[in-house]
């Protein structure tokens, strides 16, 4: 103990204020499923069932946990539901005026890797201005040239910040969170969660 080098935590952290956008409220109805299935294709032929025969709906107001091991088809159901993947049998319906942001457990499925932090999240708020953009960028820790950086050098826990501001840069009525806290520190990983809450 005595050779390893001590760390001294700071004493006033900075928290990460998430605040979510105003957004319309969704119909009852936010997700239908019925008969979904997916299997992927390997080397040309849909030859890997994930899952099928499931049918369900996910109302307005419901938390859900979707759980499982390692390879379970989580992250694969998810994709389905956001239109990332087409499912290979039965449909997946959105209901009226659902306004879904995805968090992927894959930050390259959402993020351009040659942008820039404040060109990833600007042109997903097209109408914003600079200072307005710079004020949600700040919000979740990058200040000053943080945000010039290309999103291909930032570390896990960035990459996962930007996709934080991203998602919740325009109103979002559902949110689909794939293991998002993986990559952010303590005081970070219970900011979004406590937002999610009181949501
Ligand atoms: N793009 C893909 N192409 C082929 N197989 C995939 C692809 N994505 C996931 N899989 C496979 O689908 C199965 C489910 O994976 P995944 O949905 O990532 O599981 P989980 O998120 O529950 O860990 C795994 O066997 C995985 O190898
Ligand atoms: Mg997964």
């Amino acid at each position: 103990m005595d050779k390893i080098e001590r760390i001294t935590l700071p004493s006033d952290p900075k928290n990460m204020s998430v605040q979510f956008p105003e957004c319309p409220r969704s119909g009852d109805q936010v997700v239908v499923f019925s008969h979904l299935g997916k299997a992927w294709e390997i080397s040309g032929k849909p030859d890997h069932q994930v899952f099928s025969g499931l049918d369900g709906a996910v109302m307005r107001g419901n938390r859900i946990a979707l759980t499982g091991i390692n390879g379970a088809g989580k992250s694969t159901l998810l994709k389905v539901i956001t239109g990332q993947t087409a499912p290979s049998e039965g449909e997946v319906t959105l209901g009226a005026s659902v306004r879904f942001g995805y968090f992927s457990q894959y930050s390259s499925d959402v993020l351009n890797p040659n942008r820039s932090v404040f060109e990833e999240v600007s042109d997903r708020i097209p109408y914003a201005s600079i200072s307005s953009v710079k004020n949600i960028l700040g919000s979740f820790q990058f200040t000053g040239d943080d945000s010039d950086k290309k999103i291909s050098v930032l570390s896990g826990g960035e990459k996962s910040r930007v996709m934080l501001a991203c998602m919740l840069a325009v109103p979002v009525n559902f949110l689909i969170l794939d293991e998002p806290t993986n990559h952010l520190d303590i005081q970070s990983r219970e900011s979004p969660a406590r937002s999610v809450v009181s949501f």
